[in-house]
């Protein structure tokens, strides 16, 4: 025996290419078909390089899970005493045998990995088709976007040897069509404001619509501080941020962001900005054909809403590619004092994404979260799905339990679930305790409807809404009308930046990973909206309810009735 395996390794030597003893593998991830919209196009080229991600087992995800709930569940004694980012780190670094275990096996196919994450936990190599084929036991190929024709080379199937098992959580890009597309694109978000007036139903002359709100205004800040009660003084903190995250180039320009403040909040310093920080080498262009609805919208319900809270603007390169997601929470990891808001405007279809790596970029919000960040996202502008569906639509990263979704309302006295919003059930993650009251609730109301179409056990979102329908922001030098939950993820995090400014000011903790405080402390905080529908797949989608739904979730914030839930 030992003398067969020396003639072998020398024989491998001797070759300039030597082809590694064959181990026995096991599938690790694996789909039946490419997510609704592709089509499989033919083989990939061998001599393709793939620039792929591995990542490899934390040691201990579920002490870290039990520390974010403990540092942010009200009634634990540990409530806001968030980590460090060592700490975190701790709990996610690899085993030292799964990196040499690893590794060893990576050397064997002359594949070199460098680490990409602080914590070890990600790898990053390149690889050709073949090589990566004969790696991973897969079966590279091209899948084409039908609608765009955009092109991916994935495989449906891969494997790692049997005996790295517990050592490797997976590899990426492999099963996952993922980029991220803004949450409005759906929609056609930006409208170009009338002429006449928008004619709003119920706000002309009821007592309880907030005078900044009543018709012929459209929304504007103004209204939104008048409706939510949101404070107009600047926060005080230096040390508390706000992040606000950019896609696929597309630029916030400083000229509109100045007309917005001289028009809108003329009590502001006009020349207040945000600082741009780049990621994947994202910039921020200022020739106006250059910025887009969507980023202006962002920056400007930011940095007018959460006034003299620091912002970022945080922009994400188009090289990102298919590693945006991963980018930008790794970006976040790695800073010493990470903002503690964050707010992205962006989502996928579930199904775009394998269960795997939404898994683990849902951890790494965790991460972020342990240590006292709260991210927020918009929940989607496509109701419960759009065409025809096998089932409804829940969106990544909303589904993952450890952010906070944002979903829309419009109207006012009473406000109503907007129908786009997109809300109901992953099925990649289950729900979880925090919500499970509110979440079982809805569902014996809702008693059959809509069986099979979601999964009942399913982590339930949005988690709160706010307005997103035609609200009002400058862009390449007019006013335009912007529609869609895009809206309501800056509207509610400028709100929680606020929030943060006077606890870290009072020399409290920030709120960091809001939904178990959200869905107990601060539930009374919000006023429950009980109408409106989120249509979609052929169905009316689900109702909005009393208490919790999958539309407007806890209902919409106050202000002053948070910051008491706060402590202040
Ligand atoms: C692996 O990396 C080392 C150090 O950077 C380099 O010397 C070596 O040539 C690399 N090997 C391969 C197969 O790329
Ligand atoms: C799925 O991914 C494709 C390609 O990136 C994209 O065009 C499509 O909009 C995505 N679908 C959803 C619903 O996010
Ligand atoms: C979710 O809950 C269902 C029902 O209890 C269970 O069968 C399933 O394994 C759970 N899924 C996950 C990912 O925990
Ligand atoms: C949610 O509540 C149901 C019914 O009370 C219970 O069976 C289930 O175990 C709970 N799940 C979680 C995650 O708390």
């Amino acid at each position: 025996m030992l003398h067969t395996g020396l003639t072998v390794l020398a024989a491998c030597f001797a070759l300039a290419q030597c082809t590694p003893a064959r181990r026995a593998m096991r599938t690790l991830e694996s789909r039946a078909a490419p997510p609704s919209g592709f089509v499989h196009s033919g083989p990939a080229s061998s001599s393709t390089v793939l620039h792929l991600r591995m990542a490899l087992v934390p040691n201990d995800i579920a002490g870290l899970e039990e520390a974010l709930y403990s540092v942010s569940t009200p009634s634990s004694p540990r409530y806001g005493q968030h980590l460090s980012k060592q700490e975190v780190e701790q709990f996610v670094a690899p085993k030292a045998d799964s990196v040499a275990a690893v590794n060893s096996w990576l050397a064997e196919h002359s594949i070199n990995a460098t680490t990409l994450t602080p914590a070890g936990d990600w790898l990053s190599f390149s690889a050709t088709v073949k090589q990566a084929s004969a790696l991973l036991d897969a079966d590279f190929a091209v899948f084409t976007h039908e609608e765009t024709g955009e092109t991916f080379v994935r495989t449906l199937s891969y494997g790692i040897p049997a005996d790295l098992s517990g050592h490797v959580e997976l590899v990426h890009p492999t099963l996952s069509f993922s980029i991220p597309r803004r949450s409005g694109s759906a929609f056609h978000a930006v409208q170009p404001v009338q002429s006449s007036p928008v004619k709003r139903s119920a706000a002309v002359g009821d007592a309880t619509t907030p005078a900044a709100c009543a018709s012929p205004t459209p929304i504007r800040p103004k209204c939104l501080q008048e409706l939510y009660s949101i404070p107009t003084a600047l926060a005080k903190s230096s040390s508390n941020h706000l992040g606000v995250i950019g896609y696929n180039d597309n630029s916030a320009n400083l000229d509109d962001l100045q007309l917005f403040l001289t028009n809108f909040r003329p009590d502001l310093n006009p020349s207040t900005t945000f600082t741009l920080d780049s990621v994947d080498g994202g910039t921020n262009p200022q020739d106006p054909s250059d910025s887009t609805g969507e980023t202006n919208f962002d920056t400007q319900y930011t940095v007018g809403l959460a006034s003299g809270v620091p912002a970022h603007f945080i922009q994400v390169g188009e090289e990102s590619g298919h590693d945006a997601w991963l980018d930008t929470v790794n970006y976040l990891l790695s800073q010493s004092a990470p903002p503690q808001v964050v707010t992205t405007s962006y989502a996928e279809a579930e199904d775009n994404v394998s269960q795997a790596y939404a898994t683990k970029i849902c951890s790494m919000y965790m991460q972020l979260g342990a240590r006292g960040t709260s991210m927020l996202f918009a929940s989607g502008d496509s109701g419960v799905g759009q065409g025809s569906c096998k089932q409804f639509v829940a969106t990544f990263p909303n589904h993952c339990p450890y952010v906070t979704s944002v979903g829309a309302t419009t109207g006012f006295a009473p406000e109503t679930g907007a129908t786009l919003t997109t809300g109901g059930f992953s099925t990649y993650f289950n729900v979880t305790q925090y919500q499970n009251q509110s979440v079982q609730a809805y569902l014996s109301k809702l008693g059959s409807e809509y069986s099979g179409l979601f999964n009942k056990f399913g982590r339930g979102f949005p988690d709160v809404s706010t307005q997103g329908v035609k609200v009002e922001y400058f862009w390449r030098g007019a006013e335009w009308l912007f529609t869609g939950t895009s809206v309501a993820s800056p509207i509610f995090a400028s709100i929680i930046a606020l929030i943060n400014d006077e606890l870290i000011t009072a020399g409290k903790s920030p709120l960091g990973f809001l939904n178990p405080w959200l869905y107990s402390t601060a539930a009374s905080a919000f006023t429950d909206i009980t109408s409106g529908n989120n249509p979609g797949c052929g169905t009316n989608g689900f109702p909005a309810e009393v208490g919790w739904d999958p539309v407007t979730g806890l209902g919409t914030p106050n202000y002053a009735k948070l910051r008491t839930a706060a402590g202040l």
